[in-house]
Formats: C-alpha cells, sequence, structure tokens
C-alpha cells in the first residue's frame, strides 16, 4: 500500500533454522538462515515524518468491518506459535570454546539428541572470551530461546548474563561448569573431584617409597571452578603424604584458558627450577598434559616421569599406548549431553525433571547432576573407551 510504513521484525515460530552456527566448519557452512516477518500497517505519521499521513477512515467499509475476523486469525497463529514452540522448543546453546576435541564432541552429541527430542539448536561459541560469551547469550535471549545451556569460560563473569536471562524469564542450565553467584535452574556435570582424586590415586602408589616423591603439579585454568573442583581431589589424596613429606610438590601454577602452550611453559619452567630429578606431573587434562609432555621430551624426560590428564582425547590415549602418558579420566561425553538435552526440552516445556544432588554456586542450592568418571591406562582402554565407542582401535595407532 504505498505511503504507508511497514514494520518488519522476526517472529518467534521457529526463530532460527535448524542448526545454526557460525560457519566455521565447511560441514556446516551449508546452513542458511530462515526467519519470519510478519508485515504490520502503521498509518501513524509518528513512524517516519517524511512519508504522507494516511487517515484509516478513507479505508473500504468491507475492509473495515474485516477487523474482528483479522485480530481472531492474529490471536490464533499467536497461540499456535506460542504452543508450536513449546512442542519445538528452542535451546540457546553458548560454548566457552571448540578448540578442545571434547566440545565439539559435547556439540554434536547434544544437537542430535536434542533434535531427536524435537528441538532445535542455536550453537555460540565464545573463543575463551567473556565479553563475547555474554554478548553471546543476550543475542541468544533477545532470539527468545525457550532454554539456556551454558558452558561457561569464566564462572564469575558470568552471572550477570544469567540476571538478564532471570529477567526473561528464561532457564539456565550450566553444562559441565558451574555459574556462581547466579539463579540458574540446573547445574549438570561430571563428578569434578572424583576427576583430581582418580589422578592423584593413580599417582601414588606408583611413586617411589623409599625417599621423598619429587611432583609438579600444573592445574586448569583458573576461571574454570572446575579446575578448582579438579585440585581439591587432587588434595584430597596428595595432602597428607604432603604433610608427611612422602611427597615435595617442587613446582606448581595453573594453566591458563586451558592452552597446552601455557603447560608447556609451566613444565619448562619446573625442569629449570627443580632439575630433571622428577617422579610424576599431575595435570588437569589431556590438552595440558600434551604441552607438558612436549617440554618433557625437549628434556629426554618423556615416557619416564608419569603424567595424568583427563577427557580420553585421541592424541592422550595414543600417548598412554606410546607409554609417554600415564592415565587419563574418561567422561562418557554422550551420557552428560543426552541428559542436557533432555532436561532442557523437558524445563522448555514448563518441566522440572527431578535432581539427584545439589551444589551451592554462591546464590543458591543449584540442582545438580554428577555423572561417573573412569580412570584409564594402557590396561583399561580398550575395554572402556573403544567398548563404548568413543575412539576406534583403529585410531589408537
Ligand atoms: C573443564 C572440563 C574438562 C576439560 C577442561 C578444558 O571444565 O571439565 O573436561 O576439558 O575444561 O576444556
Amino acid at each position: 500500500m504505498p505511503g504507508v510504513q511497514q514494520v518488519e521484525h522476526p517472529v518467534r515460530q521457529h526463530h532460527a533454522a535448524t542448526f545454526l552456527e557460525p560457519a566455521r566448519t565447511p560441514r556446516h557452512r551449508g546452513a542458511q538462515r530462515e526467519e519470519f516477518w510478519v508485515v504490520e500497517c502503521h498509518a501513524l505519521a509518528s513512524l517516519d515524518p517524511r512519508l504522507p499521513v494516511v487517515n484509516p477512515a478513507s479505508f473500504p467499509r468491507r475492509v473495515m468491518n474485516l477487523r474482528p475476523a483479522l485480530f481472531l486469525l492474529a490471536l490464533t497463529a499467536l497461540a499456535s506459535a506460542a504452543f508450536a514452540s513449546r512442542e519445538k522448543p528452542v535451546i540457546g546453546l553458548s560454548l566457552d570454546t571448540l578448540k578442545e576435541e571434547r566440545w565439539q564432541r559435547d556439540r554434536d552429541t547434544f544437537i542430535a539428541e536434542a533434535q531427536r527430542l524435537g528441538a532445535t539448536v542455536i550453537v555460540q561459541s565464545a573463543n575463551s572470551d567473556d565479553t563475547r560469551q555474554v554478548r553471546d547469550v543476550e543475542s541468544l535471549i533477545s532470539r527468545k530461546v525457550d532454554v539456556l545451556v551454558i558452558v561457561p569460560h569464566n564462572g564469575s563473569a558470568m552471572t550477570r548474563a544469567v540476571k538478564s536471562a532471570n529477567d526473561a524469564k528464561i532457564p539456565v542450565i550450566a553444562y559441565d561448569r558451574l555459574i556462581l553467584n547466579a539463579q540458574i535452574d540446573y547445574y549438570l556435570t561430571f563428578d569434578n573431584v572424583k576427576v583430581g582424586e582418580a589422578q592423584a590415586g593413580y599417582i601414588v602408589p606408583r611413586l617411589p617409597k623409599d625417599r621423598p616423591a619429587r611432583i609438579v603439579r600444573i592445574y586448569g585454568a583458573p576461571t574454570d571452578n572446575n579446575a578448582k573442583l579438579f585440585k581439591q581431589g587432587q588434595d584430597n589424596i596428595l595432602g597428607p603424604l604432603i604433610k608427611a613429606g612422602k611427597i615435595q610438590v617442587v613446582h606448581e601454577d595453573w594453566a591458563l584458558d586451558w592452552k597446552p602452550e601455557n603447560a608447556k611453559k609451566i613444565m619448562n619452567a619446573a625442569v629449570t627450577k627443580a632439575g630433571r630429578n622428577l617422579d610424576a606431573v599431575i595435570v588437569s587434562n589431556d590438552g595440558t598434559a600434551g604441552g607438558a609432555i612436549q617440554a618433557l621430551q625437549e628434556d629426554g624426560l618423556a615416557g619416564k616421569v608419569l603424567v595424568t590428564g583427563q577427557d580420553a582425547d585421541l592424541a592422550a590415549c595414543q600417548r598412554i599406548l606410546r607409554g609417554t602418558q600415564a592415565m587419563t579420566v574418561y567422561k562418557p561425553l554422550t551420557k552428560l549431553s543426552h541428559l542436557a538435552a533432555r532436561i532442557a526440552v523437558e524445563v522448555a516445556k514448563g518441566g522440572k525433571p527431578a535432581a539427584t544432588s545439589t551444589l551451592h554456586n554462591g546464590a543458591k542450592d543449584v540442582p545438580s547432576i554428577f555423572e561417573a568418571v573412569i580412570p584409564v591406562d594402557k590396561d583399561n582402554l580398550l575395554s572402556t573407551v573403544v567398548a563404548d565407542g568413543f575412539h576406534k582401535a583403529a585410531d589408537l595407532k
């Protein structure tokens, strides 16, 4: 209708394509953005003074008589859109990073299960940048997702993003890592203290008994609450032995952003400071273990010093068979991602699925579920990681 301003804005129905991810990977470059638009006629001059004012009274009578029917139609459309969204919830998945092998697997298995349950997923990855992750969550909120699933880069930095979600009445699930001091609805993860206990518990019986053992400790990212839980688990085992002088920590530090290159620097510094007479390096995950082992290789110590890890990354499993890494902690990721997809869909539909535990995050006792973890070395790698189909035996060679 010439002279009338049209205002367009996206509606809630299917407000994201079936699967949206910044097309960083060739595999997804095909995904196209689909959005639906509603056109509303505004004859009010207030919208754009450049356009002439149109008086609705000039509309033909028969058009005006259609108003009640048009109104009913719009109402029904909105109701069916609301019903459709409950039946086909949209989940906003905000990730810290996709740099590590495990997060790619979490993403893919989560999306597959969510889609199997009739939901659609919008994925954002913040590349370990807090400001960007807050922005990612804000944009998911503005797209009116039905539920948010967040892997925080920094458990404290996401507090204000969760506040925005609370204000928008969008439920929030913390995935794998806890969000601190925030009103979140669920925390779904593995037993992270058990991870640390498994790492230290594996090393202690293998340390020399005839003299104080000399170990290095490389913790995870200080921004990640899990890194503190892993350390707590290790402390539960090592603490009394360190106190008794049976174990000496010759060097320890935190690997910023879980970066392998940061772990390598810490390991180089440890050898420089404490020399080559080392018995073990307790490292919190496989990515950083890879960095530490690189440094040990440079000093001809790889395979002579026990090194721990976590995540059963492919490279780590290969190192375990080659003998340069002693163990890893296998976390059956699909169990966690499928659980999270199921809970996200139920919550999006207004449900209150039961949790098995709680954890206080500084703001509330968060309903939580802690999945079990499995220590793995060369003796049980095939019967765990391979048997589960997490890796193929052929790929471990
Ligand atoms: C932790 C996670 C580990 C490890 C690490 C680095 O929070 O629980 O599995 O991958 O992050 O991303």
